[in-house]
């Protein structure tokens, strides 16, 4: 692992920044965090926790707040408790039942309202559905859907019923799909003939038809009928509205231990197998809530929140189904792309449903900077109060971009950084308390513990850089990856020894703020998605004229970074074959991984630059991605291999 973690942070990747945003009285006057939170954390992080806890319903309380065994942490041992309970059966019982969950709209224009009443109803017909297909606490259930409220119902109905949900990104090919249900041994897979993107039906089930030849433990496939499109149906098949909508909308819910296995979700490491991150459900809920809460200032009564995040990550798991559901908000659930059937798309819906809270994607702000401020400026956004983004990085360009146009100089912006594996936001502003400044995510929550360290361990200080490490437990931490212990402790816990390694470089400001500086391992960050270099590497030398393939993040002005592939073609394969030969090794990544994973960019080059011990030295590669001089090249094997990867490439005609 201490391979793959370049030295390339430098402190000058960074301008300096002196513009403050101060929280406006009226914010500070009605806003749900208070310094009080602070202090209560710095006098007692566990006790501070334990009154996290504590706002959750639970069955049974817990006996322990924390048990820490280096790296295995287990929270609130003894409780009990249950997720869909707390996100339904409690706001029904409090009387919220009419109060909106969901605004559902789809791309083509049609809407559904869902309330928590409905959503109880429509949780419990699923429970006893999966219950009658025979899943029961402690399977696995993969669930393969677009952007519709299904998709939230499947997920707290595994959660009901106690078995662990495995979300797949619809974007993810039937190859991905594979490998997510073998790994965790699904028994069943919840998907939809299709979805809507970009104006036409996209289907969804051909995908997973081809997936179940090569997953032996799929017993039954559970089809919402979305788009109507043609479907073809097999014997495992079963079509959500049969079974469910006969269903009973009672479903008396069990309660599970708070270490009960909630989810798996899937992430990007610095190999080509994806990891399985494990969340489980007590400490998950209880950091979910809490963030969500004090982030978003939310106002359950009266606001309306739009996450713009899909299902298929972790920011769908965390701000669109649990911490939202369990704080009672009213949420907009948006099914296509922002650009159908105009570019305004997103500011007529907040237009339409008077959104308050929008969370959203450096990737998708950069773009709408793009296609310009008419599309904005044409809808009436001064319903907005608070703004989020998350993913990546946020230039201070884009920041002051969404606060201006898109906020009005009014709205905070929090710029959230997290992680799949850390579950809930821990790296935030909060509003009403923090002066912000564009691009910076400012500091720590109340209750986490986030250092700035060298390489010997020891801390930057302000105004230095150097790698982010979380010094101590969180209750929504990663219970472990899926079946790999010793992974787990390798990939997150053995760089420094006893901390956990985000794999995020960061600098401190003068003042102690903190600014991410992105991935410094081998893990892209593609419109805030993460992809491993070694996972496009594993599917382009699949292919028969690749021999060897080497990946790099390039920095790209919309997405952050691009995919950028250099590769060895196989002996008798000739590269001025090009245009063709380029479509389908991009065409082939998409089928082996996702669209979303298509190099941007392919390079056919005779060698590549390796040290003597073999590894292949990205950092020059991004060098020549970038179109920059090449930076220190001593350590290669053969110092002449760049300037004959430059002279190729400047004579072979090999971008698309
Ligand atoms: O590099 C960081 C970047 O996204 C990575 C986590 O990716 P993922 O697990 O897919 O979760 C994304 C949504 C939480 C991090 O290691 N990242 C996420 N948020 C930010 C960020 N980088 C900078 N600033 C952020 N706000």
């Amino acid at each position: 692992m201490s391979n793959d973690i370049s030295p390339e942070i430098s402190i000058d990747n960074l301008g300096h920044e002196d513009r403050h945003f101060a929280p406006s009285p009226e914010f500070v006057a009605q806003a749900n965090a208070t310094p009080a939170l602070f202090e209560a954390a710095k006098a007692d992080r566990l006790k501070f926790w334990e009154d996290q806890a504590s706002q959750l319903a639970w069955d049974k309380k817990w006996s322990q707040v924390l048990d820490w065994q280096l790296p295995f942490a287990k929270w609130f041992i003894g409780g009990k408790i249950n997720a869909a309970y707390n996100c339904l059966d409690r706001h029904v019982l409090e009387g919220r039942a009419d109060r909106v969950a969901y605004y559902f709209e789809g791309e083509p224009g049609d809407t559904k309202v869902y309330t928590y009443g409905d959503m109880l109803k429509e949780v419990s017909k699923a429970a006893n559905a999966l219950t009658e297909i025979g899943i029961k606490s402690g399977d696995r259930v993969a669930i393969y859907l677009p952007m519709i409220p299904e998709a939230a119902i499947a997920m707290l109905a595994c959660a009901r019923i106690g078995a662990a949900h495995s979300v797949v990104f619809g974007g993810f090919s039937a190859d991905s799909l594979v490998a997510r249900i073998n790994d965790a041994q699904a028994k069943l897979v919840i998907t939809s003939d299709g979805g809507y993107r970009r104006g036409a039906a996209m289907a969804l089930k051909p995908a997973v038809d081809e997936a179940v030849k090569s997953t032996p433990t799929v017993e039954n496939v559970l089809v919402v009928k979305r788009t109507g499109q043609e479907t073809a149906f097999g014997a495992k098949d079963i079509w959500w509205h049969e079974i469910v909508d006969r269903q009973s909308d009672k479903h008396e819910c069990e309660f599970f231990d708070s270490e009960h296995p909630l989810f798996i979700l899937y992430t990007s490491g610095t190999t080509a197998k994806p990891k399985g991150i494990l969340h489980t459900t007590g400490g998950y809920l209880t950091q979910t809530a809490f963030s969500h809460k004090m982030v978003f200032d939310i106002k359950a009564e009266k606001d309306v929140y739009w996450c713009t995040a899909d299902i298929g990550w972790i920011t769908g798991h965390s701000y669109v189904v649990y911490g939202p559901m369990i704080n009672g908000t009213t949420q907009v659930m948006y099914e296509g792309t922002p650009d159908t059937p105009s570019k305004a798309r997103v500011f007529q819906l907040i237009e339409k449903y008077k959104v308050s809270i929008l969370y959203t994607a450096p990737t998708l702000i950069r773009t709408w900077m793009k296609w310009g401020v008419e599309f904005p400026n044409s809808c009436d956004l001064t319903s907005l109060r608070l703004l989020g983004s998350v993913g990546e990085p946020i230039n201070p360009e884009a920041w002051m971009w969404y606060r201006e146009v898109i906020g009005g100089n009014r709205c905070p912006i929090v710029d959230t950084w997290w992680q799949t594996e850390t579950g809930a936001i821990l790296i935030s502003p909060l509003p009403g308390i923090t002066h912000t400044k564009p691009g910076s995510a400012m500091g720590t929550l109340p209750g986490i513990v986030a250092k700035v360290i060298d390489d010997e361990e020891r801390e930057v200080g302000n105004g230095g850089a150097g790698y982010l490490a979380l010094t101590e437990p969180w209750p929504s931490m990663l219970r472990g990856i899926w079946g790999e212990p010793e992974r787990y402790a390798e990939t997150y816990w053995s760089r420094f020894a006893g901390k956990y390694f985000a794999g995020d470089g960061a600098k401190l400001d003068d003042e102690g703020a903190i600014w991410l500086l992105g991935r410094v391992d081998d893990v892209m960050n593609v419109s805030g998605h993460r992809i491993s270099t070694t996972e496009v590497e594993s599917a382009l030398v699949s292919h028969p004229a690749v021999a060897e393939a080497a990946v790099v993040g390039a920095k790209d002005e919309m997405t952050g970074q691009g995919i950028v592939a250099f590769v060895i073609l196989r002996g008798g394969i000739e590269h001025h074959e090009g245009e063709v030969l380029n479509k389908e090794l991009r065409d082939h990544v998409a089928k082996e991984i996702g669209p979303i994973a298509k190099p941007r960019q392919i390079l056919v080059v005779n060698e590549l630059p390796k040290t003597r011990s073999g590894k292949i030295m990205r950092r020059l590669l991004r060098d020549v991605a970038e179109n920059r001089e090449t930076g220190d090249a001593t350590t290669l094997a053969d110092p002449n291999i760049m300037k004959l990867i430059r002279e190729g490439l400047n004579s072979g005609k090999s971008e698309d």
